[in-house]
């Protein structure tokens, strides 16, 4: 690093205060692709995307296109999308189907697996000289869970398992509490917004403290999904007490997750998502055990991956680096598999009402990490710390769910993240980095 300080001093998690450098450096960010983006497991898609041989996805891993393939014999890839000849992006489709991509530059072809499998002029201008073998697409190392897929540049990193560690326990409660888990809505909002790339990270790991004032006009005048039906967001049991905010270890975390399973939801007994959870009540205590009485919250696996579910079924969304000041936003949404057609209109408008860029609690957020991007610019505001002491002191290790916890609003998530991104920063490589061993 270029400071005289190392990531650890810089993020001080004892007395909760943080270095606002960490926002808007730029050689810090350069860091940051290299140490974070460049070794993290990264999310990359969910395999209903691509459910046939030959069905491909785009995405980004940090700042490099991806495309994420089934290859013929069924096999899961993550490739650089850049065509190993110019560098040109060998698909530029965001999603379909095809056994391979022609580079639209010289013709370079690739086979789904990677393979280069076509070269314009090989024998007459080439002479075969030209070791295909060696040219194919850059891979990344792919694995999945539940579903979802995650890919790392990094063949030293730990398992996947490992890195997520005891937050899996926390997706199981969203992605594999009906049998076949869950399918992302078809498309995505996509959306740039001019701030650092953490901060609507640092929100979703566990800032419940900003709910009522950010959220206050939602608050103030209830909330509705606009379904035929009427059935809503219910304000009053969205803010359930006795919650508490978690660090799950390897900087995921959660803003709260309730300790009881009451519907967030109006309590319309028509409304399709009641009627699903009715219905599928024996199957989820079947399939979650103990943990089904738990009520999954807003959470974000580390770096950049936030799950918002105030209901289950709810976003997945990606805060993609572009610099420290700008973010590249992709929102995705899912439902249980089985849902009907009903749920998943319900879930669609009120994800569309809430998220993405028309989003109002998204409009909402954006303007404080906008603001707190540029402040953090300013030769005076650099000077002085940014404040993470709310709850510092009172974690406590939960009697239940195997993570760090403290009575919600806390900033423990918020601790657990930084703290984990020094450690990789300051980390020169993942055997010297310190994960958060899995307990169940
Ligand atoms: S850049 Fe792709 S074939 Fe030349
Ligand atoms: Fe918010």
């Amino acid at each position: 690093m270029t400071t005289e300080t190392t990531y650890r001093e810089m993020v001080d998690n004892k007395n909760g205060r943080m270095n606002r450098k960490i926002i808007v450096n730029e050689e810090i960010y350069k860091q940051e692709l290299e140490q974070i983006f460049g070794r993290c497991w990264l999310w990359v898609g969910h395999e209903g995307q691509i459910p046939k041989s030959n069905d491909f996805t785009s995405i980004y891993m940090g700042e490099d296109p991806v495309l994420v393939t089934r290859d013929a014999k069924g096999k899961v890839h993550s490739f650089l999308n850049m065509c190993r000849h110019r560098g040109n992006r060998i698909c530029r489709a965001d999603a379909g189907n095809a056994p391979s991509f022609m580079c639209t530059y010289h013709g370079w072809t690739f086979a789904t697996d990677g393979k280069l499998v076509g070269v314009p002029g090989y024998k007459e201008a080439y002479f075969e000289e030209l070791d295909r073998s060696q040219w194919g697409l850059v891979e990344a190392r792919v694995d999945t869970y539940k579903g979802l897929i995650f890919a790392t540049w990094d063949n030293s990193a730990p398992s996947l398992l490992d890195y997520l560690g005891n937050m899996a326990w926390h997706m199981d409660l969203s992605f594999d509490r009906t049998a076949g888990g869950v399918d992302l809505l078809p498309g995505a909002h996509k959306w740039m917004m001019e701030m650092n790339w953490k901060w609507p990270t640092d929100n979703h790991v566990g800032d419940g403290y900003h709910v009522p004032i950010t959220h206050g006009s939602i608050r103030g005048r209830g909330t509705s999904s606009g379904t035929a039906s009427g059935g809503g967001l219910n304000p009053a049991n969205a803010q359930l007490q006795n919650r508490d905010a978690f660090a799950f270890g390897n900087g995921h975390g959660a803003a709260s997750i309730s300790p009881s399973r009451g519907s967030v939801w109006s309590a319309d007994s028509e409304n399709p998502v009641n009627k699903f959870n009715r219905e599928h009540e024996a199957e989820i205590k079947q399939r979650l055990g103990e943990r089904a009485k738990w009520q999954p919250g807003t959470c974000a696996i580390f770096p950049n991956l936030v799950i918002s579910n105030p209901a289950w079924s709810g976003s997945i969304k990606l805060f993609l680096p572009r610099g420290p000041l700008w973010t590249l936003g992709w929102s995705y949404y899912f439902v249980d598999k089985q849902a009907p057609k009903e749920y998943r209109d319900t879930i669609r408008t009120y994800q569309t009402l809430m998220h993405g860029p028309s989003g109002i609690m998204e409009a909402d957020d954006a303007v404080p990490f906008i603001q707190a991007t540029g402040t953090a610019r300013g030769l005076i505001a650099q000077k002085y710390m940014i404040n993470q002491q709310l709850g510092l002191g009172h974690e406590r290790i939960h009697e239940e769910i195997p993570a760090m916890a403290a009575p919600s609003p806390s900033e423990i998530g918020q601790r657990g993240y930084y703290g984990f991104w020094a450690e990789m920063m300051d980390a020169p490589s993942w055997s010297q980095g310190k994960l958060t061993p899995r307990k169940n």
